[in-house]
Order: structure tokens, then C-alpha cells, then sequence
């Protein structure tokens, strides 16, 4: 308590020994400021130089109460005491010191306050030797917390009068108030009248902190609706300003619908009739617009459509023509409009001239065409049989002949659209007069006598020939097979060779007649091997006959010598002898041949039928 009396006193001193030695003075070294962290501790130096060696030093530390002029002393030290004066805000965080070998000392401050952002006076007085003062303003500061940006979500337009609110920034809790600058994409936006606003909004938070709160108000462009915008709080720090980047942030750019584009999805190339058609449509407005679909010439009449496709089923020539596309923009009320033209492509069918089938006479030519109508360029092929037989829609059929008759079929196809195709055909029937397969080649052949033979006639002819066989020689003779195909006429007959055999095949259709020979040598068998088949037996009986000519021919000559000798007379008696043996000559016949066949033993009636024939039986009763 008595201390401020002291002092006054002292100062009072001071005062009056300045007057009279005017001469003696003290420099003063202090800094300007002295800059801190928040909580950290302060160290403000106070130099002095004194001009003449002072007897006794009291230095006393004094603070500018906020907000005014007044100050505070809060520290007193002379030769025998230092003292802290208690009550004020530094009370129990200062201390005072002396700096090294220099004249000065140093104020310590522990836990800086934001409140201990003030001025300090260092205040020195050497009595007789001079006194001074100097100040250092000690600063405080804390950085901000993370700034936090939040973007508008909703879509901005383009079509909005002021500029509109993008984003908001905070950096909270800071000490000296920072600043908020706003970026798009790196450059710094600066405010400008009617495009770019700041609002900047300072709290100064009872704890002395500042909280900034900046937003950005902005006219934006369609160009924007890919630019990012951030903010950037700058700071100071004991060594300077620094510098925190937000996060980016996007926003959503509505514009207007200036320009629609209407385009066929699929399918890809060309299209034909029966195809799905994909039409889409798209704009340069976002968000897009509903589109409506028409086609050019029924404005009024609206395609039914999902979104922005069209799609038209099973497609007709008719579908051709120019679709369009419209919007509506929701902000400007203006319509926009994209057109295409779909070409629908067709191949109809093919139309062969002449229809169905020609009759053609042998020898005649005809040319055939094959048509189908067509959007594109068509490509014609014939074939006959699975071959081609011809190219384009023109067919020449010359000279005809029965290899000419038959189904041609012409297919259509289109190279520039490969899903197009048809076909056409036409039945082309060669008429004339039979014409008879091999009927140059006279068939001569021998065979033996018993046998069967299969004769074959073949004829070509329209209308189809029907055959007929004259066989002389043989009476055993049948037709076997007839068969007719679309074209010709088949027949074979089966003859027993009995005898030389003529045969003719005549094949006759209304137009003419063709005919074919056939002659068969009969050759004898010779066979007597048993048992022998029907067909061998006709050999044996021939045999038989010769042996019996040979026989008759001895008996004959025999009889003769007889005769001349006399020894035989020469009569009536003699004659009925030998008739008179006929009764029994079958069953003579019947015992000699038990193996032959019933159809043999009649063969061989026949022969005793002969005139030859008793001498015949003769000749076996003496053997
Ligand atoms: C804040 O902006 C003001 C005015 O432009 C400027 O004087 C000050 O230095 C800035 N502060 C920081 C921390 O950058
Ligand atoms: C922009 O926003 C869109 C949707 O809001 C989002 O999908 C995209 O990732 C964002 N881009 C960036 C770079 O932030
Ligand atoms: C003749 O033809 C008929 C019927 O096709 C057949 O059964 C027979 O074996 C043939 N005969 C000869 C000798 O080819
Ligand atoms: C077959 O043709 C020949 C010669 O053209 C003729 O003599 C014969 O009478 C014809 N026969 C039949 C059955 O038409």
C-alpha cells in the first residue's frame, strides 16, 4: 500500500533532478511488437543506455487497459526490491528478469491470454542519470479451425437475374479475424457488381475469438456447370499471414434447351422393313427437358415415346419420312425442335414372267425374267437344281431340249443390306415327240435257249410317252416294270428265249413315236449234266433228236444191206411188226427218262410225235 506513495514521490524526484541536470539522459531500445501463440509464453525485452552511470535504477512495467488510454502498473523493481503488483491480469503469470550482460531486463509472460493483446511500457528512471520509456505491443494470435465449405445443392440457372447463392465458407474461433477469399477453380474471384458477391458476416465470440462466416453469391454460366469452387481463409501467425484451402465443390448449372439432336440408336446401317427402330433424342439443356415425338407431317398428332426414345415397331415403307423431336424448356418457355429422316428400305416380291410354268416345244427359246421392286440396288441369280444357271433379271433358255425342263428358281438379294432377299420360280416343261434313251444303239445279243431276258426301254418326252413292246420268237413274255417319272417313261419286259427274238419298244405320246429294236440270237444248250434245270433241258432233247437221226440214219443203211442180201423179206408183216410195238413205246420212254420233268416228258411227246419217231423207239429196245 505504501508503494504507490513511494513511487509517486520518486517520480517527483525524478522530475525535479531531470530539470536541473537537462544534459543527462537514458536510451531506450524496446520492440515495436512481439508476437505469440495463444498460451504461449511472452518475452518482451526492455534495453537501456544510460549517459551517465546512474547511482540507483528502478524500472516499473505498465499495460493499456483496453479500450482506453489509461494504464496499469503491474511490476516495480528497484536496487532492493521487485515487486508484482497484485490485482491486475498479469498478477502470478510475470516475471521480470535481467537480460545477460546488456543494461535491460526482460518481462516473461506466462499463458498468453488474447486479453494480454496490448501495450506494454517499459518505464526506466536512473534518478540524477535520466529516465525513459518505451512500449512494445504485444500481439496475440490463433489460427482458425478447419474451414468448413458447404455448396448449394440445388440446381443454379443460368436464367437468374442476380447472382445466386453457391456456397458459404466459416472459419471459426481465430485470433485476429481472418479473411475469406472465394476461388473458381484457381483463380481468385473478386467481387464485381451484378456477377460476383461476397457476404461476409464477423462474430466476435465473447471469448474474444473471431468467427468468419463468408458467401458467395454468384451469376453463373453454362460454362460453370464444370467449375469447382473452394474458399480460402488467410490468417496471421507470429511469422506472417497463412493460408487454408477448403475442399472443392461442384455445383449444378441449369440452362436452357438451345439445340436438339434427333439420331436412329438402332439398328445400325440401313433399315428395312420389319426392323425395330430405336430413335433418341437429346438436348443441350440441363436438366434435359421432356422431349415429345411427331413426325414432320402430323405436327399435331404426338408419337408415344419413353423419355427421350422413340421406338417403332415392325417398320413399314410407309414409317418413312422426317421425325422430329421437341422441348419445351420449363424456364424460358421456348421450344426447341431436332428432325432426322428414316428411310425405310423394301425388296417386294419377286415376279418371275412367265408365271408358274412355260410348255416349251423342243428346239424353242424363251427368256424368262425375274422382278422385284426395291428401294435399293438389286442383285439376281439363277439356278436350276441347287446350281446357278444364270445371272440377272434375264434368263435365256435356247434351243430347248429335255435336260432344259425343270424348276428355276431366281433369288433376288440386296448387297447393301443383306437382310433383304427373295425369290422367285418358274416350272419350265420341254414338249415334244419321245425320245427314246440309247435308241441309236440296236441291241443285238445271244442268249440260250430257256433263258429270261429283262429288256429296258427308257423315253424322254412331254406329255409323258407310254410304251409298248411287239415281240416276235417268243410267246413267254410279260412286262416286269413300268415306272414314269416327271419326265420319262420306263419299261422293261422279261422274255423266255424260246427262238431268235425281234423285239421293238415303242414309246408314243401324242406328238410322235419313237421305237427301239432289240434282237436275240437263241443259242442251244448243250448240258446233260442231272439234274438239270428246265432251262437245260430243251439241250438234252436236242441231243436226244440228233442221236436219233444218227440211229435212224445206221438203221436205215442196215436195213438195206438186208434187203439186197434177201435175208429180211420185204412186206406188209414187217411194217405192222414195228407199228405194232407203239402201244408200249411211253411206257418205254416213261422208264428210260424217271427224272424228267412233266413239262419235259411233253417235250418229248411232241417229238414221238414226229415222223422219226418209231425209229427213235427202236433204236432204244436194242440198246
Ligand atoms: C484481410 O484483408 C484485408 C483487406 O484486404 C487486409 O488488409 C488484411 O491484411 C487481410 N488479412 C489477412 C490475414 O490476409
Ligand atoms: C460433382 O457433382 C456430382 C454430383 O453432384 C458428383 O457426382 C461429382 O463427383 C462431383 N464432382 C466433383 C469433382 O466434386
Ligand atoms: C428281270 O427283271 C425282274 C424284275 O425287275 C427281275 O426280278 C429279274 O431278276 C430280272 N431278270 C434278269 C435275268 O435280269
Ligand atoms: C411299233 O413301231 C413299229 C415301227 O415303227 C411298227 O411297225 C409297230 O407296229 C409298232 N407297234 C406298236 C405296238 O405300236
Amino acid at each position: 500500500m505504501a508503494f504507490p506513495k513511494n513511487s509517486f514521490i520518486l517520480v517527483f524526484l525524478l522530475v525535479c533532478s531531470l530539470s536541473w541536470n537537462a544534459w543527462a539522459k537514458v536510451d531506450m531500445t524496446m520492440e515495436e511488437s512481439v508476437e505469440v501463440y495463444l498460451g504461449d509464453i511472452a518475452d518482451i525485452p526492455c534495453q537501456y543506455v544510460f549517459s551517465e552511470q546512474a547511482r540507483a535504477v528502478m524500472i516499473q512495467w505498465f499495460v493499456r487497459n483496453p479500450g482506453s488510454s489509461s494504464r496499469e502498473r503491474i511490476y516495480y523493481g528497484d536496487n532492493t526490491q521487485q515487486i508484482v503488483d497484485g490485482g491486475t491480469d498479469f498478477t502470478g503469470r510475470i516475471t521480470v528478469s535481467d537480460i545477460g550482460d546488456q543494461e535491460g531486463v526482460l518481462l516473461t509472460i506466462q499463458d498468453v491470454q488474447l486479453t494480454d493483446e496490448r501495450e506494454f511500457f517499459c518505464q526506466v528512471n536512473g534518478m540524477a542519470a535520466g529516465n525513459g520509456e518505451g512500449k512494445t505491443h504485444l500481439r496475440v494470435f490463433d489460427p482458425p479451425e478447419a474451414s468448413v465449405i458447404e455448396g448449394v445443392h440445388a440446381g443454379i440457372s443460368v436464367t437468374n437475374e442476380l447472382p445466386s447463392r453457391i456456397a458459404s465458407c466459416e472459419a471459426r474461433n481465430s485470433f485476429p479475424k481472418p479473411n475469406i477469399t472465394w476461388y473458381r477453380d484457381s483463380s481468385p474471384l473478386t467481387p464485381t457488381h451484378g456477377q460476383i458477391n461476397v457476404v461476409t458476416l464477423v462474430t466476435r465470440e465473447s471469448s474474444g475469438f473471431y468467427t468468419v462466416q463468408s458467401e458467395l453469391q454468384y451469376k453463373v454460366a453454362k460454362e460453370d456447370k464444370d467449375a469447382l469452387f473452394s474458399c480460402e481463409v488467410s490468417y496471421y501467425v507470429p511469422e506472417g499471414v497463412r493460408t487454408a484451402k477448403s475442399k472443392v465443390i461442384n455445383i449444378t448449372v441449369h440452362f436452357p434447351t438451345t439445340i436438339i439432336e434427333l439420331w436412329k440408336e438402332s439398328p445400325q446401317g440401313l433399315v428395312k422393313e420389319g426392323d425395330t427402330v430405336e430413335l433418341r433424342c437429346q438436348g443441350d439443356g440441363n436438366p434435359p427437358p421432356p422431349f415429345t415425338f411427331n413426325r414432320e407431317q402430323e405436327q399435331e398428332t404426338a408419337l408415344e415415346a419413353s423419355d427421350d426414345t422413340l421406338v417403332l415397331r415392325e417398320v413399314i415403307r410407309g414409317d418413312s419420312g422426317v421425325y422430329q423431336c421437341r422441348s419445351l424448356d420449363l424456364d424460358t418457355y421456348e421450344q426447341v425442335t431436332g428432325d432426322m429422316q428414316l428411310t425405310i428400305h423394301y425388296l417386294d416380291p419377286a415376279v418371275v414372267v412367265p408365271k408358274d410354268s412355260e410348255i416349251l416345244l423342243k428346239g424353242e427359246s424363251l427368256t424368262a425374267t425375274c422382278n422385284a421392286l426395291s428401294s435399293l440396288e438389286t442383285a439376281t441369280v439363277w439356278f436350276k437344281n441347287g446350281q446357278q444357271v444364270g445371272k440377272g433379271h434375264v434368263l435365256f433358255l435356247q434351243d430347248a431340249t429335255y435336260d432344259t425342263a425343270g424348276e428355276y428358281v431366281c433369288e433376288v438379294t440386296v448387297s447393301s443390306l443383306p437382310g433383304l432377299h427373295t425369290s422367285g420360280s418358274v416350272h419350265i416343261i420341254v414338249q415334244g415327240a419321245p425320245q427314246m434313251k440309247d435308241a441309236d444303239r440296236e441291241v443285238e445279243m445271244d442268249e440260250g435257249t430257256g433263258k429270261w431276258v429283262n429288256l429296258s426301254c427308257e423315253a424322254h418326252a412331254h406329255p409323258l410317252p407310254t410304251i409298248s413292246w411287239t415281240v416276235t420268237g417268243s410267246q413267254s413274255w410279260r412286262e416286269v416294270l413300268t415306272r414314269a417319272t416327271e419326265q420319262s417313261t420306263i419299261s422293261v419286259v422279261s422274255i423266255k428265249v424260246t427262238s431268235d427274238i425281234t423285239a421293238f419298244c415303242n414309246a408314243t405320246n401324242d406328238i410322235g413315236t419313237e421305237t427301239r429294236s432289240f434282237s436275240i440270237r437263241a443259242i442251244p444248250m448243250v448240258t446233260l449234266t442231272a439234274p438239270y434245270s428246265p432251262a437245260e433241258g430243251n439241250g438234252v432233247i436236242i441231243v436226244v433228236i440228233i442221236l436219233c437221226i444218227l440211229l435212224l440214219a445206221i438203221l436205215g443203211s442196215v436195213l438195206y444191206f438186208l434187203h439186197k442180201k434177201g435175208k429180211i423179206p420185204c412186206g406188209r408183216s414187217g411194217k405192222q411188226e414195228i407199228t405194232k410195238e407203239n402201244p408200249n413205246k411211253d411206257d418205254i420212254v416213261v422208264e428210260m427218262k424217271t427224272n424228267t420233268k412233266t413239262e419235259d416228258a411233253g417235250l418229248l411227246k411232241g417229238v414221238n410225235g414226229d415222223k422219226n419217231g418209231p425209229s427213235d423207239q427202236y433204236m432204244d429196245l436194242r440198246k
